[in-house]
């Protein structure tokens, strides 16, 4: 996940989570008051209830209506204890019968009732015992008083929290669900064209100019804009690139001409009778011609190579023939260089599917790489062998030397055109132009094939490229 993905979704769920503590916090103690207040209510009424059926016994000087009422009472779960007495604290009638008729003890805290007003015992909020005068014809005429099962009321208190609370819980969990999933979708859109525009950042960076990014036609918040600007930059990177080719290949192409009339009148020069010194001149003159013609070459070759502009001529090549003629040619440099020249062919070789001026022209720039790079006494080996792990069976050649080694981070780089490793330039015997590895790499790209290269610093360097079999 990414870390802005991330981010979003534990700032949305610490947030979730606070909102859900001060709100469950909040809701709870809300919720105990009014049950608290609830039970109340109801407890003043049994006592009301009690204290008007009690009077009217007082009335009537008959204690049954009172004692019928509180032995209805004694059943009810919530009551521990109720009781009626006269002016003197006889007891009128009483949840546990065998009292009635006896008289309240002196100190006992319902006769005090008797003088003042209702009077609650309370404990956390929540009534325990309730006293309350009983009037008739506004003089006093006796007392009521109506004790409360705490356990009982605790159960009930704790019951219906507890089911709000457990409601509670299912609702913030659904709510979480949702904030989860509306939270990956939010992050999802910010981070989703972040993510594509580093796609096409690094493609670019590669070198694939023809890369946009995609982007939503109404998008048109900040990241629509940035990647609408991006693609509108890569465009002007894409024309300019064209521009460059265009002008590298009109140059190169009329180069051309005057080139091939300096190198036939050098050549022409070259069978007259000249000095030793005027031969000197004029051969100077011939391979520097050469050489700029091979680079011009090279650069047309490679532009055309580039725009699909070569029409690849495929044959049935023996790779072990191509690779011995190869050999045979390189074998004076390498002498020259004093390196050793291997060859490693696989006895049961398929013949390949390529174009026989391609072929030796990819092989012959790993070859003369390799042997440029490679000290004396250093040996460079050419292995050629099936490879059936792919998925299409195909052939795979190896170029190995054991020259200085590219580092790591360049290997992708050193097909690119005009690229030269800084590093190893001094270890190099002449030097090139950095154009036989891209047009390597296009010439079997063109083949269907695939070409890279593997490399240990010290520890020489290995081209492989692979070819279809016929
Ligand atoms: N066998 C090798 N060992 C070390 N470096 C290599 C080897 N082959 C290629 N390179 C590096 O890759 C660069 C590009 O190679 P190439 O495209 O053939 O250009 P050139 O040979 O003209 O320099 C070379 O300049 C060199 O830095
Ligand atoms: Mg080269």
């Amino acid at each position: 996940m990414s870390s802005i993905k991330r981010y979003v979704l534990v700032v949305l769920l610490g947030l979730i989570g606070w909102q859900t503590l001060v709100f469950t916090g909040t809701f709870y103690y809300a919720e105990y008051n009014g049950l608290v207040q609830e039970a109340k209510r109801r407890q003043m009424e049994t006592l009301e209830k009690l204290r008007s059926v009690c009077q009217e016994s007082s009335m009537r000087t008959s204690p049954f209506a009172a004692i019928n009422y509180v032995s209805i009472l004694a059943k009810e779960s919530g009551v521990a204890h109720a009781l009626c007495s006269d002016f003197n604290g006889r007891i009128l009638a009483h949840t546990d019968p065998d009292r009635i008729g006896a008289y309240l003890e002196r100190d006992s805290p319902v006769l005090a009732a008797l003088k003042t007003e209702t009077r609650l015992y309370t404990k956390d909020r929540v009534v325990l015992e309730a006293f309350t005068p009983v009037m008739v014809q506004g003089r006093r005429a006796g007392v009521v008083s109506v004790g409360f099962d705490a356990d009982s009321l605790d159960r009930q208190i704790s019951g219906s929290l507890w089911r709000m609370m457990t409601r509670l819980l299912v609702v913030s969990a659904l709510a979480l669900a949702v904030v989860v999933l509306t939270a990956l979708a939010v992050a999802n859109r910010l981070t989703e064209p972040i993510a594509e525009l580093a796609r096409g950042a690094r493609a670019i960076a590669a070198g694939r100019l023809d890369n946009t990014v995609p982007v939503a036609e109404d998008r048109n918040d900040e990241l629509g804009f940035l990647v609408r600007e991006f693609n509108r930059m890569a465009q002007r990177l894409r024309e300019l690139d064209r521009l460059k080719e265009r002008f590298l290949a009109s140059v190169t192409h009329d180069l051309r001409a005057p080139l091939v009339g300096i190198q036939g009148h050098t050549e022409l020069l070259m069978n007259d009778s000249l000095s030793e010194e005027q031969s000197k001149h004029v051969e100077t003159i011939y391979y520097s011609a050469q050489h700029l013609s091979r680079f011009i070459n090279d650069i047309l070759d490679l532009s055309r190579l580039e725009a699909r502009a070569i029409v690849l001529n495929r044959v049935k090549l023996n790779m072990r023939e191509t690779v011995d003629n190869m050999v045979e040619l390189m074998q004076v440099k390498a002498d020259e260089y004093k390196v050793k020249l291997e060859t490693k062919v696989s006895p049961d070789l398929p013949a390949a599917y390529a174009d026989p001026k391609w072929v030796p022209r990819v092989l012959m720039n790993l070859v003369s790489n390799a042997l440029k790079f490679t000290p004396e006494g250093g040996t460079v080996t050419i292995l050629v062998s099936p490879d059936r792990a792919t998925e299409e069976p195909q052939i795979r050649i190896e170029v190995r030397d054991t020259g200085p080694g590219i580092p790591k981070e360049k290997l992708e780089y050193v097909f690119e055109k005009f690229t030269q490793v800084e590093e190893t330039r001094n270890a190099a015997r002449s030097e090139g132009t950095g154009l036989g590895l891209a047009i390597a790499r296009e010439a079997i790209q063109a083949h269907g094939g695939r070409i890279w290269a593997e490399s240990e610093a010290g520890e020489g360097t290995r081209f492989f490229f692979t070819l279809p079999i016929a």
